[in-house]
């Protein structure tokens, strides 16, 4: 097998049929194989059985049990079952036109690369196909940002966050991907420095169907990027950070409100903790939290942490102050700093131990 093309789907059986047809027609001289790695609801699994009974080229379908990973995760998952080294990933909505394939595969036998990327904004190639103006500013915004935060790796990548691509499999060390949501290519790119090529190609319409691109994983994109750059306990303080902020938001409120201020601190105080153990379930410890102990009970160790972090950090500002005479806001910034890091290995050793 030369070519194994990786298609993830979610829900996209009206797609299946003029999919494989377009693909198996393109790759005509390539020895090829098709494989759907599919976590639909729909009857996406069935059309795919159907289709490679008769298609041209092996069809295989793998159908998971779980949604790990979105996206991302399904490309893994299709690169491990390949049975060529040189794996292909593409959508299954015909955004990706299948008769730029070929192209794709020359340039990646000519050698010296590891990854071939279809660009939508290299020269000659257009994203026509982004739904509206709002998806086309996200887009080129996101990219802008992208490629910021990774001046050095994405320096010669025109679109880091193209879902087409032609990968040596060999290249990826599966072990050091995080694999969630859309972004899958940037996830490789920025692990590790590769040998790049790109293809510039013409973003088409869907095909048939909806995009399942959402609001939810733009703020996964987010979580990842930061994670990416900074690791984890960047991402621990930028919740931090932002949950002081709203700490701040609520006391005003409710002082507004006519609540005294010791009452309005402590339910500020409260309510942050809790958005915070949310937003550090969902964003920093997504990954931790399955080997862990249960709901419920990490909730409880974090409430009790981050309450008699609270309750001690006062006394102590007061110890600094009066036997160390420090400045009453050094003395507060000090215990700031060490708290943060305090809580973050509270966090990681006890809360999401195995
Ligand atoms: N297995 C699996 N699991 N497949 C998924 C999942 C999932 O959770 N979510 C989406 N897919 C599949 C879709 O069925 C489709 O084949 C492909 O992934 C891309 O999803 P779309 O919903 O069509 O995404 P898009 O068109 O908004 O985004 C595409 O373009 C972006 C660039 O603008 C994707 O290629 C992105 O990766 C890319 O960044
Ligand atoms: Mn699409």
């Amino acid at each position: 097998m030369q070519l194994s093309i990786i298609v993830p789907t979610f829900n996209e059986a009206p797609n299946i049929p003029e999919l494989v047809a377009r693909v198996s027609a393109a790759v005509e001289g390539i020895d090829a194989e098709i494989i759907v790695v599919d976590d639909s609801t729909d009857d996406t699994p069935a059309v795919v059985e159907t289709v490679a009974a008769t298609a041209p080229i092996p069809v295989r379908l793998i159908h998971r049990a779980k949604r790990t990973g979105g996206l991302g995760g399904a490309v893994m998952a299709g690169m491990e079952a390949a049975a060529a080294d040189a794996c292909l990933v593409m959508d299954a909505d015909l955004q990706h036109p299948p008769e730029k394939i070929p192209e794709l595969y020359r340039r990646f036998i000519e050698g010296d690369v590891d990854v071939v990327i279809a660009s939508r904004y290299a020269g000659g190639g257009t994203s026509g196909g982004l739904a509206d103006r709002t998806r086309v500013l996200v887009s080129s915004a996101s990219t802008a940002l992208t490629k910021a935060m990774f001046p050095i790796r994405l320096h010669e990548v025109t679109d880091p966050m193209t879902g087409f691509f032609l990968i040596d499999r060999r290249a990826v060390d599966p072990s050091t991907l995080m694999p969630r949501g859309f972004k899958i290519l940037l996830e490789i790119l920025a692990r590790r420095s590769l040998r790049i090529a790109e293809v510039p190609f013409d973003f088409a319409e869907r095909h048939a169907g909806r995009s399942k691109a959402s609001f939810r994983q733009g703020l996964h994109f987010l979580a990842q990027l930061t994670a990416l750059r900074f690791g984890k306990m960047s991402l621990f303080a930028l919740i931090g950070g932002l949950g002081a902020v709203a700490n701040l938001a609520i006391m005003w409120v409710l002082i507004q409100f006519g609540v005294g201020y010791i009452v309005a601190a402590v339910i500020a105080a409260e309510a942050t903790i809790i958005g915070n153990f949310v937003l550090q379930e969902r964003f920093v410890f997504h990954d931790m939290k399955h080997q862990a102990s249960g709901v419920w009970s990490r909730f409880a160790k974090s409430f009790a942490f981050n309450n008699t972090e609270a309750l001690i950090r006062i006394p102590v500002i007061a110890l600094l102050v009066e036997t160390w005479h420090i400045s009453s806001v050094i003395a507060a910034g000090m215990t700031l700093v060490v708290a943060f890091l305090v809580r973050f290995m509270f966090h990681s050793l006890v809360v999401y131990a195995p």
